[in-house]
């Protein structure tokens, strides 16, 4: 696996860090990303570029995609310089990104029709996970390539799970985003509460830290509400896509449809900060 040559697609907040820990466990890295500019870290830290996702998925053994969404998955794998323009046989492509089920049994056919292999495996854990290796990783697809696959995506995670089809990785990221939108938008309803009652925030979340509640999330988003940092490490948008997508998947109970309402709402003022601006566009001073 050492020799395994990656192409990587999608330099973002999280492929980025992402791809460097693949470059730092040793293997030969390829990047492509819409924005070229954002290639130069990769490169500099010993990366090679692709002019194209098709000239990627030549080069490349497997091919890591980490973009924002179904629409640029469907760009990646189709447009025409996209993968599957390749026309070679043999790669297993992992789609980290979170995405629809729908979207991973579409290009997974694509895939199949190729004879390439096609893994959905999204992550659970932000920037700084991924800068430690320390993502949580829920996979599905075909089981032999998956066990491939790991071999790869464990350089990146704590955690490599088999979900089973293809799609199940993304149905049960989709599960996990709206136990995280319901947590942000409790613990930024719970700050509203005690401010208005002048509470000290800071002793808020020091209480909540220490009991039975306390989390790495909720330490995280209270001390950023402390901050008042809404810098982004998740933006707001991704959660209303998630939740969205979780929607579109029959996801239709009290608190889930709750929260895509209060997150839609804000999207437009707050979309680009990080999830946790919930706490101010609900009225956190
Ligand atoms: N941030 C987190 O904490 C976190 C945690 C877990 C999972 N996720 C998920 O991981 C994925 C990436 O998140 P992120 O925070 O890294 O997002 P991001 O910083 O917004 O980066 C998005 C990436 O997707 C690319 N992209 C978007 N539309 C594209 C298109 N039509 N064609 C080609 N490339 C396109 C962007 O290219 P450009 O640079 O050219 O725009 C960029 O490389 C999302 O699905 C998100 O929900 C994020």
């Amino acid at each position: 696996m050492q020799n395994t040559r990656i192409g990587w697609v999608g330099l973002g907040r999280m492929g980025t860090p992402m791809s460097q820990r693949l470059i730092k466990a040793g293997c030969p890295v390829t990047v492509y990303n819409r924005n070229k500019e954002k290639e130069q870290e990769l490169i500099n830290a010993g990366a090679a570029s692709a002019a194209s996702p098709m000239q990627l998925m030549q080069r490349a053994d497997v091919i890591i995609l980490m973009v924002s969404d179904d629409a640029a998955t469907r760009n990646i794998f189709t447009a025409d310089d996209g993968l599957l323009a390749a026309a070679v046989t043999g790669k297993i492509i992992i789609n980290m990104s979170t995405v629809s089920p729908d979207v991973s049994r579409e290009m997974s056919a694509l895939c199949d029709a190729q004879q390439n292999c096609y893994i959905d495996a999204p992550v659970s854990g932000s920037v700084k996970q991924a800068e430690e290796s320390q993502l949580v990783i829920m996979a599905g697809g075909e089981e032999t390539a998956f066990l491939q696959a790991k071999l790869v995506l464990e350089k990146m995670g704590k955690l490599v799970m088999y979900m089973g089809e293809v799609g199940s990785g993304n149905t049960t990221k989709l599960a996990m985003n709206t136990l995280l939108a319901l947590q942000a938008q409790g613990l930024a309803e719970a700050a509203v509460f005690a401010q208005k009652h002048g509470i000290a925030l800071a002793d808020l979340f020091t209480l909540i830290n220490n009991s039975a509640m306390g989390s790495i999330f909720l330490k995280i988003k209270g001390d950023a509400i402390a901050a008042k940092n809404y810098q982004p490490a998740f933006a707001l948008k991704h959660i209303v896509k998630d939740l969205q997508l979780a929607r579109n998947a029959g996801l239709q109970t009290p608190l889930a449809e709750t929260a895509l309402k209060t997150f839609s709402g804000a999207e437009s003022a707050a979309g680009e900060s990080d999830i946790i601006a919930i706490a101010k566009e609900l009225g956190l001073n």
